[in-house]
C-alpha cells in the first residue's frame, strides 16, 4: 500500500494574476473550502496518512494556519519550500527524505477529481508495488494537457502538449510511483521552459515496461483550477452537488470521521476551530 503522498502546492499562478499576486492558489476558494482541501481528500480517500505539501517559499505560516499538522484531519501533514517552479518531478528531490525508502502518489494541489468509483480505483491502484501508474481522462482540447495515446491496452506514446494528437486522454494530475522515482529524477534534464517534465520521468517507466495506467472514466469528473474560468466552473459543480445532495465534497473531518481515524471530540474541536459558519453547521450534523 502506498502510505505517502505529496502534493505540489507551489507554483507563480501567473494565470490567475492578479489574484494571485498575494495569495496562493491553492488558497482561494472552490466553493466553500480552500482549493488545498480537494487534493488532500484524495489522498485521504486512497488510505494516506502520511502527506508533505510544497509551497512556495514564505508560505508555510498561511498552509499551517488552515491545515497545521493535519491532526484534525488524523492525518500527518509536514511541509517544505520549493525556491521557485522548476517543474513536477522538483517534489522528488525536495522530498527525498520524506520519501525514504517507501512508494509514493503525487498530487498536483490545484486538481479537482470527483465521482463514484474514483475511491475503489484509488484504493486498487495504491497497491502497487513496481512501477508508475498515471490516471486518464478524455478530453475536449487534449493539446492543453499531457496526452497518452492508447492502444490494445497499453500506453503508446506520451507527449505533452501535442499540437496534433489523435487521442483525447489527458494524463491527470495524480500518479503513483515506486520509490525508484527519487533516482529516476535524478537522470531529468530541463526543458525548453527550462523545467523538469513530468512526461519525460514517466517516458522513462514507459522505456523500462513499467508504465501502468487507468481509465478514470466519463463517469468521474477531473478539472484543472488553472485559469479564472476552470476556477469559477469547478466552484459551480461543487455548488451543484452540495446543494443537490446536502453532502460535502472533500469535507476532511468527514473523511477522517468515516475512516475512524478522528472521534467526536475532534469533531468538536474543528467546528470551535472554524466557528460559526456553513461549514461547521455540516460537522454539527455528523454526529
Ligand atoms: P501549473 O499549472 O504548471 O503552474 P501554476 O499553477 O504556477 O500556474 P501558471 O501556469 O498560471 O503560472 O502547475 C500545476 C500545479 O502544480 C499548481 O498547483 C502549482 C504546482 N506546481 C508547483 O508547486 N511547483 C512547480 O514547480 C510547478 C511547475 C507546479
Amino acid at each position: 500500500m502506498i502510505k505517502k503522498g505529496i502534493i505540489l502546492a507551489g507554483g507563480l499562478g501567473t494565470r490567475m494574476s492578479p489574484i494571485t499576486k498575494s495569495i496562493n492558489k491553492q488558497l482561494l476558494p472552490i466553493y466553500d473550502k480552500p482549493l488545498i482541501y480537494y487534493p488532500i481528500s484524495i489522498l485521504m480517500l486512497a488510505g494516506i496518512k502520511q502527506i508533505l505539501i510544497i509551497v512556495n517559499k514564505g508560505s508555510i505560516p498561511q498552509f499551517k494556519k488552515i491545515l497545521q499538522d493535519g491532526r484534525n484531519f488524523g492525518i500527518k501533514i509536514s511541509y517544505a519550500e520549493q525556491n521557485q517552479p522548476k517543474g513536477l518531478p522538483d517534489a522528488f528531490k525536495i522530498g527525498k527524505k520524506f520519501i525514504a525508502n517507501d512508494n509514493v502518489a503525487l498530487i498536483l494541489g490545484d486538481n479537482f477529481f470527483y465521482g463514484q468509483s474514483l475511491t475503489e480505483k484509488l484504493e486498487k491502484a495504491s497497491k502497487l508495488k513496481k512501477g508508475a501508474i498515471v490516471f486518464v481522462y478524455p478530453v475536449k482540447n487534449p493539446n492543453r494537457f499531457g496526452v497518452a495515446e492508447i492502444k490494445k491496452n497499453k500506453i503508446v506514446t506520451l507527449k505533452e502538449k501535442p499540437k496534433k494528437t489523435k487521442s483525447n486522454l489527458a494524463v491527470t494530475g495524480l500518479y503513483l510511483f515506486d520509490n525508484s522515482v527519487i533516482q529516476k529524477t535524478l537522470k531529468l534534464k530541463f526543458s525548453k521552459r527550462k523545467e523538469l517534465e513530468i512526461i519525460d520521468l514517466l517516458n522513462i517507466y514507459k522505456k523500462n515496461k513499467l508504465l501502468k495506467f487507468e481509465h478514470l472514466g466519463r463517469g468521474a469528473a477531473w478539472l484543472d483550477a488553472g485559469t479564472i474560468d476552470d476556477f469559477n466552473q469547478t466552484s459551480m459543480f461543487v455548488s451543484s452537488i452540495e446543494k443537490r445532495q446536502g453532502l460535502k465534497i472533500a469535507c476532511l473531518e468527514e473523511i477522517a470521521l468515516i475512516k475512524k481515524w478522528i472521534n467526536r471530540k475532534n469533531i468538536k474541536d474543528a467546528i470551535s476551530f472554524y466557528g460559526n459558519c456553513e461549514y461547521s453547521k455540516y460537522l454539527k450534523n455528523l454526529f
